[in-house]
């Protein structure tokens, strides 16, 4: 056992520091040794959040240790049960809304409104996870002898893994504990090393529902030996991760040497298309909240928009004339429409792109560079949109992270279709018309996990599934009664009573 300090497992108001520790057995664990996890505010960036030890293999171990010998109480408390704790735990967030918006903008820096839609997010999957706990089972079946009588059961796998990213510190965590937990699985939760603290939040507020100790478990530690460590610990039965792509193949690649699922959520390069008949209004308003809401920052982002080009130009000014409005400041501040990058190297690695596009020959239409001379030391980044970009482009290909939205023109359709099919993701995509032909041909053909129409690219609703093809996703999707698949198993059972 390693050498631990504990603190007090309750935070109030701005008492973020404190947040930054493991949660292991029902307790903020901080490692005795010169932290080397020192988070500083993205929009102040002189100012530190708070500083922990990252986890070692010795503190891997223990977490894992400690979930195994919890799991055996909570896989016999009866699946109702345990989706009552969902539902306690549910309330306590609504109860604590506001907190944990604010530790999320802080955190992340994302702006605050965006923050509180996270926080709602998050309530919304587990409240709708609770139910599950009421429905958990297999079915029925006919024999083929009438003396016997057929039925399936789910099983929880024991111990699970779930890795998630720093852009939605609390919701990503939470779609993937609830099925987790209510299908009766114990949890070592590793968040994002930039964003530990609203993960050990999330664990508090669960154990306050009356999760028992060990079920949760949240270990902050960066990629490297530790996070190895856990993909490779024998007790860790599956792992669903949420990252890049190039994370994401690497964990499916190890955990197949053990024969373990993995479920990955990754990259985007989500296309928004609008075709000659659309609503242009209505269409601005989607792309802009698409691509600059949460600074871009989101796997469903509107990276690109592909407009037929009888309408471009007219769409093109309506976009840049609301992107100028949008203010960039602090996540904290109400006013605020676009955050900082959530670290100084996503910042850079942003605009390095915007370097990119300019050298590729995209015409940059708009660049809100002049309301940052006035912000903090920070990591701001300033909203970009760049015009007349072609699909072979780096800007029209890879996925940027950031506010920065490429306009492809194309003459028709058909043209738009096959365009936001000529990238190696297929997360999500939408278009913007009325002519019902149309919309049929999209849903058909474009290559996406999540088709919207006439609505933004982002998110989705908690009860329906989430996730990509090709490049976007490893194994079945997240969210809606499919995901408590991953975390069971199933066992097929035939009595004899003749
Ligand atoms: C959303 O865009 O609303 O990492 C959710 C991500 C996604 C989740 C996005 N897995 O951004």
């Amino acid at each position: 056992m390693v050498a631990t300090s504990t603190a007090p497992t309750t935070t109030s108001g701005d008492d973020i520091a404190g947040l930054y520790a493991h949660f292991i057995g029902g307790r903020r664990v901080r490692p005795d040794g010169s932290p080397d996890l020192v988070r500083t505010n993205p929009a102040a960036s002189g100012d530190v959040l708070g500083d922990l030890r990252s986890a070692d293999l010795e503190l891997v171990k223990t977490a894992v240790r400690t979930a195994a010998e919890a799991w055996p109480t909570w896989r016999n408390t009866a699946a109702p049960a345990r989706g009552h704790v969902l539902l306690e735990a549910a309330r306590l967030m609504d109860q604590h809304r506001e907190e944990l918006a604010r530790l999320i903008a802080l955190e992340e820096g994302k702006a605050v409104k965006d923050a509180r839609a996270e926080v709602q997010r998050s309530i919304n999957i587990t409240e709708f996870m609770s139910g599950e706990g009421r429905r958990f089972g297999g079915y029925t079946s006919a024999s083929e002898s009438a003396t016997k009588f057929a039925f399936t059961t789910r099983q929880p796998l024991g111990v699970v893994a779930c890795i998630t990213p720093w852009n939605f510190p609390l919701a990503i965590p939470a779609w993937k504990i609830a099925p987790a937990l209510v299908a009766g699985n114990a949890v070592i939760l590793k968040p994002a090393s930039a964003t530990p603290a609203s993960a050990v939040r999330l664990a508090e507020l669960y154990q306050q529902a009356g999760l028992p100790d060990g079920i949760l478990n949240v270990l902050a530690a960066r990629g490297g030996p530790a996070a190895e460590a856990l993909l490779d610990a024998d007790d860790v039965r599956a792992v669903s991760l949420t990252g890049s792509t190039s994370t994401g193949r690497h964990v499916a690649a190890r955990c197949a040497a053990r024969g373990v699922p993995v479920q990955a959520e990754l990259g985007g390069k989500n296309a928004a298309i609008v075709l000659a008949d659309a609503d242009l209004d209505l269409a601005t308003a989607g792309i802009v909240d698409g691509a600059f809401g949460s600074t871009g920052q989101r796997c469903t982002a509107t990276s690109r928009t592909i407009v037929v080009e009888s309408v471009a130009d007219r769409l093109l000014d309506k976009i840049v004339a609301r992107t100028r409005a949008l203010r960039v400041g602090p996540g904290v501040e109400e006013a605020t429409d676009i955050g900082p990058a959530v670290t100084a190297e996503q910042r850079s690695s942003v605009l390095e792109y915007l370097d990119v596009g300019r050298a590729e020959g995209a015409e940059e239409v708009y660049a809100g560079s002049g309301q940052l001379a006035d912000l903090p030391p920070g990591h701001w980044l300033p909203p970009t949109v760049f015009d007349k970009v072609a699909p072979s482009m780096r800007v029209a290909r890879e996925e940027i992270f950031g506010p920065v939205l490429s306009v492809i023109r194309v003459p028709d359709a058909d043209a738009a279709f096959e365009a936001a099919n000529a990238v190696e993701y297929g997360l999500a995509a939408s278009v913007y018309t009325r002519d019902v032909q149309a919309i049929f041909h999209f849903v058909d053909r474009v290559d996406v996990g999540i088709a919207h129409v006439n609505q933004p690219t982002l998110g989705g609703e908690v009860h329906l599934p989430f996730g990509g093809v090709k490049s976007s996703g490893i194994g079945p999707h997240e969210q809606g009664r499919d995901a408590i698949d991953f975390f069971t198993k199933v066992k097929t059972v035939y009595i004899n009573h003749g």
